[in-house]
């Protein structure tokens, strides 16, 4: 069991990852000063068929009094909808200001339920435990929480730290290579950011990662997760250096809304930090040796190694579209070498096309 500590002086929680958590879960609740009686679980349908009941008998153990609330699994449940209905449970359940809800499952359950801890009753107590690579390694840590509204991914939102974060990596058993693999995409980035030495790890571990080496998991996601804490802290409400997290995400986000979704987030987050190393290179910056090698990892954690053929006016359109478009100049996280990143702004799109077709 590891733990990472995130402090921004206004919050500080730990992020515990590790094997069979959720088992422990009650205890280590209770160990943590979580003592009123009411708990609530929100779930989907599958993570709930899965690992549901190990979480709940956990708090049973423990004395507390579960109320499990399952949504069906999938994007279009981060809605106001979904999170009204929620609303309407958590009343019926008579839950109070001090009960805490506990979010079961990947990015979109994490993202929901801390949205719907945020607001009701103006903020009850949040407990993440992802349970998939992506959000253990990058979704859960860092509070921000959102709904979708109409098609705008994460247009209605707040900043939301949950109290505690527990990573439990034998969850990851049950997700398919596809899954995995999306989960890496973001790991990956970390190394690429902020910790050459991590990058060389993943690179040595690959292949243990994806056959699911506990010990290897339980480093890979926490180191993971206190890359982006230390981040955090640094820049809590995203206005500087948080953006260098964005690393591979102005193409990638481009490549989602033009692929209409058919490519999911960490895959095109990886095929947009080739393209960005790719025009990093171009700059003159990341050299062409390091650029192999995060291709050659890309390809080795099951990842696309070689860029889509994409049209490069949709992707100037897209890009326009981007929240990351400051009084219309694009912004781009760009590595200078393994491991050092830089924020940049308003590069041509001379090269981007270049770097979207090299
Ligand atoms: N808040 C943030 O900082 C942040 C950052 C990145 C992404 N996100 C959000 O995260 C979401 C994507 O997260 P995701 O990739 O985890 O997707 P997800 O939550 O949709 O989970 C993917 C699928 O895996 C299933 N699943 C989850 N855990 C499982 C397990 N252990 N075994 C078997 N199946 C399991 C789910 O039921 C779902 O069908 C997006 O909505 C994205 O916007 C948020
Ligand atoms: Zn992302």
């Amino acid at each position: 069991m590891k733990t990472v500590t995130l402090n921004t002086g206004r919050y500080s929680y730990d992020i515990i990852a590790g094997a069979g958590l959720l088992q422990q879960a009650g205890t280590l609740l209770k160990e943590r000063g979580f003592t009123g009686s009411k708990i609530v679980i929100i779930t989907d349908d599958r993570v709930n068929s899965l690992h549901g009941d190990t979480l709940k008998k956990s708090l049973e153990k423990n004395g507390f009094e579960v109320r499990v609330i399952s949504v069906p699994p999938g994007e279009e449940q981060k809605s106001l909808e979904t999170a009204g209905r929620l609303y309407n449970d958590l009343t019926d359940f008579y839950a109070e200001r001090t009960t805490p809800l506990l979010a079961l499952g990947g990015g979109v359950i994490g993202d929901l339920t801390g949205f719907v801890a945020a607001t009701y009753m103006r903020g009850v107590p949040l407990v993440q435990l992802p349970t998939t690579l992506l959000s253990q390694g990058d979704s859960s840590i860092g509070g921000k929480t959102a709904v979708n509204h109409g098609k705008l991914k994460n247009k209605v939102g707040v900043f939301y730290h949950p109290r505690l974060t527990i990573s439990d990596i034998s969850t990851l058993g049950t997700l398919t290579p596809r899954e995995l693999s999306n989960g890496l995409s973001e790991i990956i980035k970390h190394g690429v950011i902020r910790d050459r030495e991590f990058f060389d790890y993943l690179e040595e571990n690959i292949d243990k990662i994806r056959k699911l080496d506990e010990p290897v998991l339980e480093k890979v996601v926490s180191r993971s997760a206190e890359i982006k804490a230390r981040v955090v802290e640094k820049d809590e409400l995203d206005t500087g250096l948080r953006n260098i997290l964005n690393f591979g995400h102005t193409i990638g986000h481009a490549i989602e809304s033009v692929s209409g979704l058919q490519v999911w987030h960490g895959e095109a987050v990886a095929i947009g930090m080739l393209v960005e190393a790719r025009i990093s290179n171009l700059m003159g910056m990341m050299k062409n040796n390091e650029l192999d090698r995060l291709k050659a990892l890309m390809k080795a954690a099951g990842l696309r190694s070689e860029p889509l053929e994409l049209d490069p006016e949709k992707i100037f359109v897209a890009i326009k579209h981007d929240k990351k478009v400051i009084n219309g100049k694009n912004r781009f996280a760009l590595p200078l070498k393994i491991g050092e990143a830089i924020i940049t702004e308003d590069i041509s799109n001379q090269i981007i096309e270049k770097a979207l077709v090299s």
